[in-house]
């Protein structure tokens, strides 16, 4: 028989065996002499021997890196970084999906659990993007777009979120300086996160100087161009006690894909991948978006966010400019939203962004956020996307005893 069209792609299980159990992260930013290996090595030694995690007990590391090859003349990096960690010898794969990259691993060590063929499982992602000029960045970067029909003619990735830009301003009235408040308050969020690339407030004004990257998204709405790395530790339920007295479950997960290409889309201020993982995430945990207590989402733009907000159903489509202008997705808001900083100033080092969020959403969730902490933290929600919205990856965790 068919499957309902409603539930396409969606995954049949509730999710009832994956617990995050640790998590951490390297400083975000221009880190000009650690290597990728090292970043690496970093993160996973604070989300395993950090977190009283023996290296021993890993069985399996899905890993998210992007593109290393053009970044740093290196492919083949799962072996490569599980050897320098200490890993070396157990089964370990590369994840690919853009700046998705980090969530799709997460998604197979999720599959990993689930399945019953390993109890504990590392997840971690990583890029070291600053080796190059903006110039060649920006071209590494454009591989994630369709490169016959897009990329080999000029449009990059301010170009291409400009365009999705100006459509929402013709559509919904957004201005510029909507998007700029998203900006200020990324910046804010960041001030108090010591991990961040950027730890400085800037005021409206500065957001809105007219140094332009592509019209209309202005140097102040773009994430910028980093180094570093992040990780989790998956377990089962009966591992889980022997790491923790809360572990972190996930219990909804969702992926789907659209056209790399923008003239695929019926729509551009919407992205369906999105629409559609966050589908399938709220009907595997049995919730709605009124009962997440906070998102943090994929803004590499200013607005990224503002879109995501409304595709995860926080907000109607056109409302999500409102929300951010009364202050509903502040730290302190009703809907917290990027509560640590997300993309914009935490930076966006694109294979460990998805393993970042990830482990903010369990900071968050553990109450050990500090200046950052959101007020209501029984269950977040995740939304990672790779190119414009060709990949989305979006999962829903909640604090064990929630
Ligand atoms: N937001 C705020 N400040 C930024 C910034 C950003 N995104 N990028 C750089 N800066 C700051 C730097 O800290 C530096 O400040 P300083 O002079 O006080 O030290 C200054 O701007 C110049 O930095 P530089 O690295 O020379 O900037 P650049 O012009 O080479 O690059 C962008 C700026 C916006 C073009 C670059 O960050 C970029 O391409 N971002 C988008 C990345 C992207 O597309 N990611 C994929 C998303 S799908």
């Amino acid at each position: 028989m068919e499957p309902c069209p409603r539930n396409r792609g969606a995954g049949n299980l509730p999710l009832d065996k994956t617990n995050v159990v640790s998590g951490a992260m390297t400083k975000f930013g221009k880190l000009e002499d650690v290597t990728l290996r090292e970043m690496f090595a970093e993160a996973v030694d604070k989300a395993t021997l950090g977190a009283g995690i023996p290296k021993k007990d890993i069985q399996a590391a899905f890993i998210g890196t992007f593109i290393p090859e053009m970044f740093i003349h290196q492919g083949h990096t799962a072996p490569l970084l599980l050897d320098f960690a200490g890993l070396k010898g157990i089964s370990g794969t590369r994840h690919e999906a853009a700046c998705a990259s980090g969530a799709t691993a997460l998604r197979a060590g999720i599959m990993a659990i689930e399945s019953g063929l390993y109890d504990t499982v590392l997840v971690a992602g990583a890029e070291k993007m600053t080796s190059v000029s903006t110039l060649l960045a920006t071209e590494a970067l454009a591989a994630a777009a369709d490169d016959e029909f897009e990329a080999s003619i000029g449009l990059t990735f301010p170009g291409v979120f400009g365009i999705a830009t100006v459509a929402h301003m013709r559509k919904y009235c957004t201005t510029e300086e909507d998007m700029a408040r998203v900006a200020v308050k990324a910046h804010k969020n960041a001030s108090t996160n010591p991990l961040a690339q950027f730890q400085k407030e800037i005021t409206l004004e500065k957001a809105m100087k007219p140094i332009y990257v592509a019209w209309p998204l202005k140097l102040f709405d773009c994430s910028p161009i980093s180094d570093g790395a992040a990780a989790i530790v998956l377990t089962s339920n009966e591992k889980a006690k022997e790491y923790t007295d809360l572990p972190v479950k996930i219990i909804g997960t969702g992926q789907a894909s659209d056209s790399m290409n923008l003239s695929g889309r019926s729509e551009l201020t919407s992205f369906q991948s999105s629409v559609a993982a966050s589908k399938q995430a709220y009907k595997m945990a049995g919730l709605e978006p009124k009962d997440m207590d906070f998102a943090v989402v994929h803004d590499c733009f200013t607005i990224a966010e503002i879109i995501a907000s409304e595709d995860i159903g926080f907000f109607k489509p056109g409302e999500g400019v409102k929300a951010v202008n009364e202050g509903i997705t502040a730290l302190d808001g009703d809907k917290p939203i990027n509560p640590m900083g997300g993309l914009k100033a935490v930076g966006h080092p694109v294979g460990a962004t998805g393993v970042k969020q990830a482990y903010v959403v369990y900071k968050e969730l553990l109450g050990e956020a500090g200046p950052n902490q959101v007020v209501n933290h029984d269950v977040g929600l995740m939304h990672n996307f790779g190119g414009t919205g060709a990949t989305c990856v979006v999962n829903i965790m909640r604090r064990a005893d929630a």
